[in-house]
């Protein structure tokens, strides 16, 4: 392919699980990626893997709970790929504590990296965004954020993650009602339990090979990718199978 025409994506929560499926998808498609996370290392032995199968991928460390890191982030892949046909904010943290006992810390943490974070990665690359758009008017380019089943319906002792998630659908929806006639759209994915790190402790009570796969929120994001700028999917909610459609 040639590079100056190959699809680039920026994947945050890169390293591991959902975020680290997804960019080995989009590999496997073909795409240039950005791939970011927290702790170097992870990212660093993704990057790796990625690349010695001949990917054009870069990794760059970003705390999602500091701005200037953000800033940093945007600037590296512009200066890096010029482009940006489709975001995926994968990044995210959620801690299990019933409304009675939170703490400022975790709050703050939450709304910092599951929502500040999306936000002001938008923002800043909404004209990169744009401008591939204009360039490819067919596809434009897409933002996917995941969010989760616990912000369409709440569940306890996940208020505040939740809450996060249920404020990213919102704000997925007023970027697609902003920027779409640009050929940019946003799309929030809502899973139920996913098996990865985060449902560790979970996984004693609901069976891992019960939960969604992240190869299926990897397909969805592929599909998404492959539509026409004419099309906005505002929300896909991804449950397990079973008799509880709308529990995590
Ligand atoms: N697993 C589920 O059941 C489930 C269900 C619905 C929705 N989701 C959502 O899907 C997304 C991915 O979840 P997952 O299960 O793949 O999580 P995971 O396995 O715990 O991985 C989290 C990823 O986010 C990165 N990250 C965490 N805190 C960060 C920070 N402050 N700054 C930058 N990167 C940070 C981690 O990097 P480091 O290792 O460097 O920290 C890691 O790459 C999250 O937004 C989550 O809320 C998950």
């Amino acid at each position: 392919m040639d590079p100056t025409s190959r699809r680039v994506a920026l994947v945050t929560g890169a390293s591991r699980g959902i975020g680290a499926e997804i960019s080995r998808r989009l590999v496997a498609e073909g795409y240039g990626i950005t791939l970011t996370a927290r702790r170097p290392a992870g990212l660093e032995s993704m990057v790796a893997d990625l690349q010695s199968g001949g990917a054009a991928a870069h990794g760059i460390p970003a705390n999602m709970a500091d701005p200037e890191s953000i800033t940093d982030l945007v600037a590296a892949h512009e200066r890096c790929f010029g482009r940006l046909d489709l975001l995926v904010l994968s990044a995210g943290a959620g801690s299990d504590e019933r409304v009675i006992d939170l703490t400022l810390k975790a709050v703050d943490l939450q709304l910092s990296v599951n929502l500040r974070a999306q936000m002001m990665l938008v923002s800043a690359l909404l004209p990169l965004l744009r401008a591939t758009a204009g360039a490819e008017p067919h596809l434009g380019a897409r933002v996917v954020g995941l969010a989760s089943i616990t912000g369409v319906a709440a569940e306890p002792g996940l208020s505040v993650y939740g809450a996060t998630k249920a404020a990213l659908i919102s704000f997925c929806e007023a970027v697609s009602t902003e920027e779409s006639t640009n050929g940019v759209s946003a799309t929030a994915i809502c899973p139920g339990y996913v098996a990865t790190d985060m449902t560790t402790s979970i996984q004693q009570r609901v069976p891992a090979d019960s939960m969604v796969t992240a190869a299926d929120i990897a397909e969805m994001v592929v599909a998404l990718s492959r539509l026409s700028a004419k099309t906005v999917v505002p929300t896909v909610v991804m449950t397990r199978a079973g008799s509880e459609l709308w529990r995590a």
